[in-house]
């Protein structure tokens, strides 16, 4: 009878044991994207899965910042969304663990070259390319000219009627400052972050939070993803977007593992998930217009579309790098963000 208990008991044990390898407790996450997204991603996660997911929402740059702190304790299993700098960065100081999903084969091009150029510590899941939004009614009503070209937002009009993020925190930001310095030369770039300075009223923590400023009249223009103004059109706000006439950088939005992660098998099981075609086909349902990477997904019919957008070959290894992000920063810090208003 005792017998029977037992081996009843390690049974059930095992079964619990090999359940929880396949799918139960629990996903620590932190998602880089919109608010929307990442709580519509975690439902339909929880929904198909038995798992349980703690998730934060945190910007690029902080998630970068917060995963390098947290290098020999990390209590994140998986970084889902986000600009691809930090994520590239982290995989380059061994921070996320190398993982060749089943799902790589499905992808585009330049979200499988994301994996390959980084050892496969990190995968591309999406893509945008950088713009602006501006409140129509306020450009309108206040006579300002139709902003199309970089040099346009530094028009002395525009003082104080722009926003964009902090590049330390955000990684929208980052990949302004990246893409004007391809675009014009370190020097030159941080000479127009300067003039620029005078129009900018804030420096946002987040790097969609300028344009929902604009679409609100908060200010007039919002420096973001294209696809985040198109949001904001698509909320019924009179926000147009604007891809710059010199030419701009893009995002390869991206996913890592977090090495030492917890709950390993359970991040594995997320990040093929977030590859699947028809989950990032429901990305268009929370607002979230950017490129998916798998190839069958549907791309929205929103999405800024890449052919009318002048794409710079933005580089990511040389701005993916910890030692160039370091240097760039200090020198915004320095002379951009130490000056601001
Ligand atoms: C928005 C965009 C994403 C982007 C993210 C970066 O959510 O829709 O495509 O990856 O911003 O956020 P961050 O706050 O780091 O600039």
């Amino acid at each position: 009878m005792r017998l029977t208990v037992l081996s009843t008991l390690l049974f059930a044990g095992t079964a619990l044991a090999a359940g929880s390898v396949q799918a139960a407790g629990e996903l620590n996450l932190i998602c880089s994207a919109d608010v929307v997204i990442c709580e519509q991603m975690r439902g339909d996660f929880e929904k198909a899965h038995d798992i349980k997911v703690n998730m934060v929402r945190l910007s690029s740059g902080e998630t970068y910042a917060k995963i390098r702190a947290e290098a020999r304790n990390p209590k994140t299993d998986i970084w889902w969304a986000g600009t691809g700098d930090p994520h590239v960065q982290a995989a380059s100081e061994n921070l996320t663990l190398e993982y060749k999903s089943p799902m790589l084969d499905q992808l585009q091009d330049w979200a499988r070259k994301q994996a390959e150029s980084t050892g496969f510590k990190t995968v591309g899941v999406y893509a945008g390319a950088l713009g602006w939004g501006y409140n129509t009614e306020i450009f309108k009503t206040k006579g300002y000219k139709e902003p199309r070209c970089w040099a346009d937002l530094l028009a002395p009009e525009l003082k104080g009627e722009i926003q964009i993020a902090n590049p330390n925190s955000s990684g929208t930001a980052y990949t302004a400052l990246a893409s004007l310095v391809q675009i014009m030369g370190e020097d030159q770039a941080i000479d127009y972050l300067k003039k620029l300075n005078a129009n900018v009223s804030q420096y946002t923590k987040s790097g969609s939070a300028p344009v929902k400023a604009a679409a609100r009249g908060e200010t007039a223009l919002g420096i973001v993803f294209m696809h985040d103004a198109v949001a904001q059109t698509a909320e019924g706000f009179p926000v147009k977007s604007v891809a710059p006439c010199e030419g701009t950088g893009y995002e390869i939005g991206s996913m890592s593992i977090i090495k030492g992660a917890r709950n390993l098998d359970n991040a594995k099981i997320w990040y093929d998930w977030a590859l699947r075609p028809e989950v990032q086909s429901r990305m268009k349902d929370a607002k979230s217009f950017q490129l998916p990477s798998n190839k069958s997904a549907e791309v929205p019919k929103e999405a800024p579309k890449f052919e009318d957008i002048k794409l710079i070959d933005y580089d990511f290894k040389t701005y993916g790098d910890p030692a160039k992000r370091k240097a760039l920063l200090e020198r915004w810090d320095r002379e951009v963000g130490a000056v601001a208003n």
